[in-house]
């Protein structure tokens, strides 16, 4: 199977190059795919200096900040046509541990009949959790999977999370080039399109640990965004929720304790 693995950049320096190292070292087999949005701080540069000791790495250079769901969907547009068979998306700050990668690819389908379309890092499942992050960081991300759980009718714990793994035919009957969310939304956007589609979805517990160089990017627009645009699916969603829907696929988190 050819994974591709996406890491979005925007003044990632202190990281860039751990985070591309660590993710060689923990699963030799796949290639990288930066995608920096022209940050100021030479994330960039730095990234194409990866990539050209390394044929493995690639970068896609992208002119200015235009939110993480944009840098996904170029990220994911750029796989899809190199024709790699699963994609997977990996913050560039080391919070998704690359070493817990091979866990993720365990669980997806690798051609055969068995395994998920869609493997999602989950922090809210047995097994799974959180270093380091201060309470408001919690409250807003159990809240937010609450709400979105509750709003989309999505059977999903960890509904926002930013470590994944999908297959490549995944993300073409998801449309995720339909999305249109520009912040960390998206994630949230691609759980229920993948859970509206049909596709085996599996949550594998991850431990997230918080950054300890550079600065998170959320901020209070992306928290709106999420809301907004959550709570009007919410509403559209409804009259299909009274519908019969594509029964439940999602099978039982695999890999706990
Ligand atoms: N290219 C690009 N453009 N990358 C971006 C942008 C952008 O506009 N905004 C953020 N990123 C990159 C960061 O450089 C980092 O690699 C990754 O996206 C995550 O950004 P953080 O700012 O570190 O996110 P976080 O730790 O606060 O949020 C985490 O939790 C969210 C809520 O669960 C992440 O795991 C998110 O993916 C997740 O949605
Ligand atoms: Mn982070």
């Amino acid at each position: 199977m050819r994974t591709l693995v996406i890491i979005p950049t925007y003044n990632e320096r202190e990281n860039i190059g751990s985070i591309v190292g660590r993710v060689r070292a923990s699963a030799p087999e796949v290639d990288v795919l930066v995608v920096d949005d022209g940050s100021p701080d030479g994330t960039g540069e730095l990234a194409d200096a990866l990539a050209a000791t390394d044929a493995s790495v690639h970068v896609l250079h992208r002119s200015g900040k235009d939110g993480l769901g944009a840098a996904y969907r170029a990220g994911m547009a750029w796989g899809l046509d190199a024709g790699y068979d699963a994609i997977v998306e990996m913050d560039a700050d080391g919070s998704h541990q690359p070493e817990q990668l091979p866990r993720l690819l365990g669980a997806l389908r690798d051609g055969g009949d068995s395994g998920a379309d869609v493997v999602l890092g989950s922090r809210w499942v047995e097994g799974g959790g959180v270093v380091n992050w201060p309470s408001h960081r919690r409250l807003i991300s159990r809240g937010g999977s609450a709400y979105s759980r509750i709003a989309l009718g999505l059977p999903v714990r960890d509904v926002t999370g930013g470590y994944r793994a999908f297959t490549a035919e995944a993300l073409r009957t998801l449309r995720f080039d339909r999305t249109e969310s520009q912040g960390y939304c998206f994630q949230i956007d691609m759980t229920r399109r993948a859970y509206d589609a049909g596709l085996v979805i599996v949550e594998v517990p991850i431990t997230f640990v918080e950054r300890e160089r550079g600065a998170s990017k959320m901020g209070g627009g992306i928290v709106a965004e999420a809301m907004l645009r959550v709570t009007l699916w919410g509403i559209t969603g409804l009259p299909r929720r009274f519908r019969k829907r594509t029964p439940a696929r999602t099978a039982e988190p695999v890999g706990r304790a």
